[in-house]
């Protein structure tokens, strides 16, 4: 559980410097190379390092701004455990986005493709997630107030939201996202564990963030963007300025959608 939550996320609370009562109940958080959406959603733009508790992320591609309305606030950029990130500091902003209002998550990835059917380019619905990360952000002692000790994660992944996403686009394919700590990629030989045990998708975020969302009572859609089939599933060897590069192409189709959802939710 973030230590010193009340006291970590007051701070980081205050440093927004919010004019009036801006309450957003909608929160998108944008992966690796997906952050166009951000510039079709107007609102004030704060830099993470202005933010204060917020470490400053470390990888291209990550441009790290919050964009904050009163109907939506975007998180463009994230804080990954790979980073040198303690556990507490990767849900900091999901613990804020509540502190916000947030009632609804939209959360973004690049995802490597376990799934043969699925393509290089392609948006999927994360219907499920194994967490593989060996981290768990609620450990510790709870805060009642804020979520119960042993919180159900029988539907993280809001069905009525993949439903809307279905009726948006129901060529949508759903899989299940299996969280890894990174940063080097899989070997292909984890790949196939991975598919042996049920999982469509890879990458190296989204659990720890969604279970403090679902502990936090929110609900959330998690959209991967699968820039590369994962390791061994093609020959192709994976470099990080093309998986970049591939969320770019499907920057405009999950504009597209993020903004649909949003007219519904
Ligand atoms: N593996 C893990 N994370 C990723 C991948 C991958 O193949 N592609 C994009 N993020």
């Amino acid at each position: 559980m973030l230590k010193d939550y009340k006291k970590r996320v007051k701070k980081s609370f205050k440093s927004l410097n919010l004019k009036g009562n801006i309450s957003p109940k909608t929160a998108i958080i944008l992966g690796s190379g997906l952050s166009a959406v951000k510039d079709s959603i107007d609102g004030t733009e704060i830099p993470f390092s202005k933010i204060k508790g917020f470490p400053a992320p470390t990888v291209k591609g990550h441009s790290g701004i919050l964009k904050i309305s009163d109907k939506v606030v975007v998180c463009a950029g994230r804080i990954h455990y790979y980073e040198g990130h303690s556990i507490d500091d990767v849900v900091l902003p999901i613990f804020l986005l509540s502190r916000l209002g947030v009632k609804n998550l939209i959360i973004t990835n690049a995802a490597g493709g376990i799934n043969p059917t699925y393509a290089a380019g392609e948006l999927v619905l994360i219907s499920d997630h194994i967490n593989l990360t060996g981290c768990n952000p609620l450990i510790g002692i709870n805060d009642d107030s804020l979520g119960p000790r042993f919180p159900d994660m029988s539907e993280c992944y809001s069905k009525k939201l993949i439903e809307k996403a279905l009726s948006i686009k129901p060529d949508l394919k759903q899989g299940v996202y299996a969280g890894l700590k990174g940063p080097s990629y899989e070997t292909p030989a984890e790949v196939r564990m991975l598919q042996t045990i049920g999982a469509d998708l890879v990458g190296m975020s989204t659990v720890n963030e969604v279970i403090a969302a679902s502990y936090l009572g929110m609900n959330v859609i998690g959209i991967s963007c699968v820039t590369n089939l994962a390791a061994g599933v093609t020959d192709e060897r994976l470099d990080h300025a093309e998986v970049v590069e591939a969320g770019k192409k499907a920057g405009k189709e999950l504009t597209e959608l993020i903004l649909k959802l949003l007219a519904e939710i």
